[in-house]
Formats: C-alpha cells, sequence, structure tokens
C-alpha cells in the first residue's frame, strides 16, 4: 500500500514556514522557531505573522503568500478559529504538508468536530499531507527539522537513531523520547500524530517503512481508526523486516462492544487489536520499558530466528535467574554439546560451569580473554542462536574487557546481548560506540532476546502461511476448486437480501448451514418436514438416532422453547415429538411462521469447540475460536483473528487457546482432527469476507470435532444479517 500523498515534504522538509510565530518567549507559538533556529535546521525557515517584519533574527512575512518561494512544510500555530484561514492559505500556495500544533478540535466536542472535519476536507481537497491538530509538531531528529513545542528541545544534544516513533499522546510521546534520550537511545522521526484529522497511524507507518534509515517503527497507540489500512501498512513492515512495536493502552474497560450474540460478546476490542497484532507480526510491549527494551536490540539490525539461547555468565546466580526467564518464555537453554563444552574447558577454570549456562565464575578477571574466548566458541556452536553475556560490576578492567565483548561481537554471526549489571559509565559508551546492546537488569535482557527471536521466527512463519493459503485469502481474485464461484456467491447475496427486506435479522438453522455447506463447511444431514409422516419417513433417510427440532425465523432459542427434542430411536418416538416440538413453538409465539420441523442426524459425542464471526467496527469480519461449554461462557478461552486468515493463523488461533491440550491428545485420547478445524476456519474466513456487506455474525456452536481423520460437523449454526 502506498500512501496517496507524498510524506517527504512532512518528515523531510526543505524549507518550513512557522504561521502564528511568535517574537515573545513566554508564548509556547515562539517556540517551534526557536527550536529550529537552536537545533539549527539548515533548510529555508519562514516565520509568518502580520504584526512582525522580523522575529529571532529572520525575515517575519505578514502572509504565506507573501513568501517569495515554494514552502515544503508549514506549522500551523495560531488559535483554533484562525487555524482553516491558514490552511485555505496554504491551498493557495500549493503547499503539500502540513502539520497543525493547535488543541481545540474533535477533543472538545461536536463544535470541535465540526471545525476538525472542515479542515479534514480542506486538506483531500488540495492533496495536502495534514498532521494534527493538537500535536506537539513534526520532528526530524536527523536534518533538525523540529518544528515542535515540546520542552524536550531544550535540549541541545539529542541522540539519533534508526527508530521512527509515532505517538498518538505528544506530551506523553515527549516523555517517552526523554526516557529513551536517558537510555542512550535515539531517534530519526518524533510524529506526534494529534486528533488525526487526515494522516493517520498506517499513513506514517507506511511512510517510514521506505525509508532506508530507518530499521525499527516504534509507536504509543490508543485507538486505530482504520483496521485494513494499518494491517496493510504492518504487512508491508513485516515483509521489509522492519518490527513495529507497539504500546497499545486501553485494555481493559474501553474495549467491551455491545453484541447481541455469545460470539460476539466474546470479542472484546483489545483482544481484535491483539489478534491484528499477532497476524502482522507487530510485537506488542505493555509498558515504556519493553518498548524502548525491544526497539534498542531492533535497532542494531541483527534479525536472527530461532530459539536456542546461551547464557555466559559471571554470577551462577544471575545465570539461573537469566535460564529460568528464557524458558518461561519459550526459548531453550540447551545443555552446549560435548565438543563445545570440551573448548570451554580449554580456556576456562575446571570448576568453571560449562553446560549452559556458562559460569565464567570470578576468576575471569585474571584470565585475559576469557569472555571473548567464550564468545567466539559459542559463535562455532550451530545450536545456539543468540549469546547473552551476563556481567556484573567490574569495576577494574572494565575498557579491556567491553573492547574484547566488542570486538567479539563483532565477528560473530548472531546477537551478542550484555546484561552488565552496574556497569561503569565507559564501558557502556565503548559497547554503545560499537553497536552492542546493554541492559542494566537480567529479565530485561532475556525479554528483549525473546521479541529478538521470535519476530524472526513469526515473521517466517506470516508470510509463509500466506502463501500456502493464497486462495482463501484473496477473494474474488483467485478462484479456485475449494472457493465458490461469483455466481454462487450472488445467489446467496440475493437469498441474504431477500431475508432482510422481509425485516428478518437471523437466519433459521437450516437456512444457516445451507450457506456454510455452500462453502463446504460440513453440517448435519438434516430435512425439514412438514408433518409427522414426512418426519417418520425422513428419519428412516438420514439413520437413526435422529434429532428434531423447529424450524421458525421467529424462534432463534429453540431450547428456550423446548421446541427440540434429542436421541429419537423411532417411529413413534418421531412423531410424539413432531406434535410436541410444532405445540411449544406454537405456545411459546403465537405470531411465529413455522416452516416446519427439522429433522437432523444425530452427531455422535466428540469434542465441542465453538466457531464465530463477528463485525469489529475498526477492523472488520473477526473470527473467533473456543471450546464448547464451561471453558468458553465462564474462562473466556477464546482466541480471535481479523478475517482474511491464513492457514497459519488457523494453526496458532486453535494452539493458544489454554485448553487446546484437549485437542491435541491429552491423557491418552486421541488427537482430534485439527486439520479439519483448521479447514473449516479457513473456510469460514472465504465466507466472512464475500458476505461482509450481509452477515453480521456468525455462530456455529457446537462445531463437533472427531478424531484426526475423521473430520467435524456443524451441529447447530445461527446466521444473523446485516
Ligand atoms: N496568521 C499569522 N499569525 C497569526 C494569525 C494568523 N492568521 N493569527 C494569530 N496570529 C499570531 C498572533 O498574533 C500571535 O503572535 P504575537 O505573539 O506576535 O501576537 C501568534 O500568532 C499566536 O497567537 P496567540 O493568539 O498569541 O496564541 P497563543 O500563542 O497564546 O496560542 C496556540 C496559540 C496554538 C499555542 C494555542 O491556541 C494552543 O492550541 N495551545 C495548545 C497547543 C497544544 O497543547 N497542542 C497539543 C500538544 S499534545
Amino acid at each position: 500500500m502506498n500512501s496517496p500523498r507524498e510524506l517527504t515534504p512532512l518528515f523531510n522538509p526543505k524549507s518550513i514556514a512557522v504561521v502564528g510565530a511568535s517574537a515573545d518567549p513566554a508564548k509556547v507559538s515562539s517556540r517551534p522557531l526557536k527550536f529550529l533556529l537552536e537545533h539549527g535546521y539548515q533548510g529555508r525557515i519562514y516565520p509568518i505573522n502580520p504584526k512582525a517584519t522580523e522575529i529571532m533574527g529572520l525575515k517575519c512575512y505578514p502572509s504565506l503568500g507573501a513568501v517569495p518561494e515554494e514552502i515544503d512544510l508549514v506549522s500551523i500555530i495560531v488559535p483554533a478559529q484562525a487555524v482553516v484561514g491558514a490552511l485555505e492559505d496554504c491551498a493557495a500556495k500549493g503547499v503539500k504538508a502540513v502539520s497543525i500544533i493547535t488543541s481545540g478540535f474533535a477533543e472538545l466536542g461536536p463544535q470541535g468536530r465540526a471545525l476538525q472535519e472542515r479542515i479534514r476536507e480542506i486538506a483531500r481537497q488540495h492533496n495536502i499531507a495534514l498532521s494534527g491538530p493538537n500535536s506537539v509538531g513534526m520532528h526530524n531528529f536527523k536534518t533538525k527539522a523540529i518544528a515542535s513545542i515540546s520542552q524536550l528541545f531544550e535540549r541541545k544534544d539529542l541522540l539519533v537513531g534508526p527508530i521512527a516513533f509515532i505517538s498518538q499522546s505528544g506530551a506523553f510521546g515527549t516523555a517517552i523520547c526523554a526516557l529513551a534520550q536517558a537510555e542512550k537511545i535515539g531517534f530519526t522521526y518524533f510524529v506526534s500524530s494529534g486528533n488525526e484529522a487526515d494522516l493517520e497511524l498506517a499513513d506514517y507507518i507506511d511512510y517510514v517503512v521506505d525509508d532506508p534509515q530507518i530499521k525499527v517503527i516504534s509507536g504509543y497507540v490508543e485507538g486505530i481508526k482504520d483496521g485494513s489500512k494499518f494491517m496493510a501498512a504492518a504487512d508491508r513492515a513485516l515483509e521489509a523486516g522492519k518490527p513495529i512495536i507497539m504500546v497499545k493502552v486501553g485494555r481493559f474497560g474501553a474495549g467491551a462492544r455491545a453484541a447481541s450474540s455469545h460470539t460476539g460478546s466474546m470479542a472484546g476490542s483489545d483482544q481484535v487489536y491483539g489478534a491484528a497484532f499477532k497476524q502482522t507480526g507487530v510485537i506488542r510491549a505493555f509498558d515504556v520499558q519493553e518498548l524502548l527494551d525491544y526497539s534498542s536490540i531492533f535497532a542494531l539490525g541483527q534479525a536472527r530466528r530461532g530459539e536456542n539461547a546461551a547464557i555466559i555468565s559471571t554470577s551462577g546466580g544471575a545465570g539461573v535467574l537469566m535460564a529460568d526467564k528464557c524458558e518461561e518464555l519459550g526459548l531453550t537453554v540447551k545443555e552446549l554439546g560435548e565438543s563445545t563444552k570440551a573448548e570451554l574447558l580449554k580456556i576456562l577454570p575446571a570448576f568453571s560451569a560449562v553446560g549452559n549456562p556458562v559460569d565464567v565464575t570470578g576468576q575471569f578477571l585474571s584470565m585475559p580473554g576469557a569472555i571473548k574466548g567464550c564468545i567466539e566458541i559459542l559463535d562455532r556452536d550451530e545450536q545456539v542462536d543468540v549469546i547473552i553475556l551476563f556481567l556484573a560490576l567490574v569495576w577494574s578492567q572494565w575498557e579491556q574487557i567491553a573492547n574484547d565483548i566488542s570486538n567479539a561481537a563483532r565477528n560473530t554471526g548472531k546477537p551478542v546481548v550484555v546484561c552488565w549489571v552496574g556497569a561503569p559509565q565507559g564501558a557502556l559508551d565503548i559497547l554503545r560506540a560499537n553497536g552492542v546492546v546493554n541492559y542494566p537488569e537480567p529479565v530485561r535482557c532475556v525479554k528483549a532476546v525473546h521479541a529478538l527471536l521470535s519476530y524472526g521466527r513469526m515473521r517466517e512463519h506470516i508470510i509463509e502461511g500466506r502463501l500456502t493459503s493464497a486462495v482463501f485469502l484473496e477473494p474474488k481474485v483467485k478462484e479456485g476448486p475449494e472457493t465458490l464461484s461469483a455466481a454462487e456467491i450472488d445467489r446467496i447475496k440475493a437469498r441474504l437480501s431477500d431475508i432482510r427486506r422481509a425485516g428478518r435479522t437471523m437466519l433459521t438453522e437450516k437456512e444457516s448451514k445451507d450457506i456454510l455447506q455452500a462453502y463446504d463447511i460440513p453440517v448435519t444431514r438434516e430435512k425439514l418436514a412438514r408433518d409427522a409422516d414426512q418426519a417418520v419417513a425422513l428419519a428412516e433417510e438420514i439413520g437413526w438416532p435422529v434429532a428434531m427440532k423447529v424450524s421458525s425465523p421467529d424462534i432463534p432459542h429453540k431450547t428456550e422453547a423446548k421446541a427440540i427434542a434429542l436421541n429419537l430411536t423411532g417411529p413413534d418416538q418421531v412423531r410424539v415429538a413432531f406434535d410436541k416440538i410444532w405445540q411449544n413453538a406454537w405456545s411459546y409465539n403465537k405470531e411465529a411462521v413455522i416452516d416446519g420441523v427439522l429433522v437432523q442426524e444425530m452427531l455422535k459425542p466428540g469434542t465441542e469447540v465453538i466457531v464465530g464471526m463477528s463485525k469489529d467496527a475498526q477492523f472488520g469480519p473477526v473470527l473467533m475460536f473456543g471450546l464448547g461449554g464451561v471453558l468458553v461462557e465462564i474462562m473466556r478461552d477464546v482466541s480471535l483473528r481479523v478475517c482474511p486468515i491464513s492457514s497459519f493463523d488457523a494453526e496458532t488461533m486453535i494452539n493458544e487457546i489454554k485448553g487446546a491440550k484437549l485437542l491435541q491428545g491429552f491423557r491418552g485420547a486421541a488427537p482430534a482432527d485439527l486439520d479439519s478445524i483448521k479447514e473449516i476456519l479457513l473456510r469460514l474466513s472465504r465466507l466472512a469476507l464475500d458476505l461482509q456487506d450481509y452477515v453480521s455474525e456468525i455462530d456455529i456452536n457446537p462445531l463437533v470435532v472427531y478424531e484426526k481423520g475423521h473430520g467435524a460437523k456443524a451441529g447447530d449454526a445461527l446466521i444473523s444479517v446485516l
């Protein structure tokens, strides 16, 4: 996805005008000009203010129109009521990028929203890339294009690094920038996206993905406007191997959605964000420290997949703590091979532990080159994917040790990640200058290593999963034996339109299953009987035992109406059941239109799971999977994925629920047919996309899953129309 607007003038402007630049140092509106000058921005700067002829030594223009040259970026910092006029001036001048700092828009309520809508219209009409409003401004740390009001820029010694940081909060975003600076993490760009009247998170990601200076995209997010646009931008970042690391807030409460069906009530929107992140390889950080720790390890650009960590430690205790954390997170700390151990023992004292963690003991200080030697030996061991080095204090000889680590790290083909607790500042400076990442605390170090390795693994699986399920991912583009023809899809749509026109919101079980069946989702054998004789004949045809249920568009909850009978083994039972179901249905709802009684194959027992689809306001159709019964109702043990899903998504959806073990063959039971569930999820994803303008919810409950190789069948199904 390429942004329709060119964002280079916004991120890398050659000239900047500040509309509303004030000479009064007490005013916020004096800051953008001051920072541009103090940081030494080399482009042309044009203050715009009708009251002045010169500000801070620069010629001041009464209006944008009076500037004799073209302007790349206009920073607007006039009161809200003057913003529309200022933006119209930008349009008249042919300006392509505008950053609005001013507050007083959608955050204020209906009037502010109308004003925001107006500036959005102007931007779209004149092809202006508009950032903000209600933002601290745009910041390029490298070129010093810092048209900002943030006090962060009172400091002049700001570090630059290969990270683009996009924040939906201006003040908190700059606080994170300050924390990053304190940890010696530098950014190239800081975007305060503000109210996102025009440009949104996805547009900024889309731009920086193509910027060769950027290796990592970090973000602070409160909400995403257009889920599919975000996922498309995140996909591009994944393909380019540029990790996105996001703190997404609003995890509790705010995500609750009003949804009537069982499925919908499970799909809290924060879970949908989590699903979208998993599907696009976005790394979710749960606090600012994680955001910075993960950003700094990826900033080195040492992408690596795998799961095997080797730990070298100067402390047995820290080695144990780190090994524990590795295993908790799913990294392995395998016993090293005999030849590696033998090599290590050649350079370490006999009392050192060399299994993994490798404990070099306090003796390493009297053995110059021991740490470097250990790194080199572990680099040669193919079983090792990453080398973690723990050191504490080392307040003498630190220079030698830091240089040794740097030299060894430079020559290895694997990431060397250091946790040096209580390190002298000089040692840290040497490591940093040599591109070696260091954490001051062991658990932070292991978490960052885990993020690094799991990103590599996820990236490969996601990309591969998409290739193997392309036919399900691209509705209407590719047609194969597994998909429906356009004519068949149109027929189903026409039927759904008829139902909608009739004022109905839900399909009957039979109607729902007919649609599932059209998508090759296995359902119970069943037919509709209009009288008891017909019901008996159908039961003979379907095979005993049978289930019987009322079929009525007006009675979606058949059990509540007592209009259901199970396990019927002979004609007499069928006749009695037919009359009882009809009678109960009629007493339950005297107005109900009754199509007949559904005579249905009685499913053999298997593992009951639930599969569903609901619509998310930001991300569109979302699939849900969970085990049936109490696990889904009480434990809320469900997994979600945004449609379309790939085969890898389907697989991880099944395996990530807590009860997955029950399906995998628990306590000697035969494993369930996971391939069938996967196939059904893929088909349902396809159905959900094909019919997304017609169907609001789908609930298959239960889907009965049999032993591996014996498939699965929908026992009951309910489709709601939009
Ligand atoms: N063209 C050019 N200059 C204009 C103008 C126009 N159309 N309209 C006003 N100005 C000038 C003013 O005369 C003033 O200059 P002066 O000091 O020489 O008189 C300057 O622009 C600023 O206007 P002023 O009325 O003094 O406003 P201010 O500086 O007190 O506040 C904002 C302006 C934008 C900073 C304020 O409205 C605001 O929104 N503050 C919040 C910003 C914020 O927090 N953003 C979000 C961060 S997360």
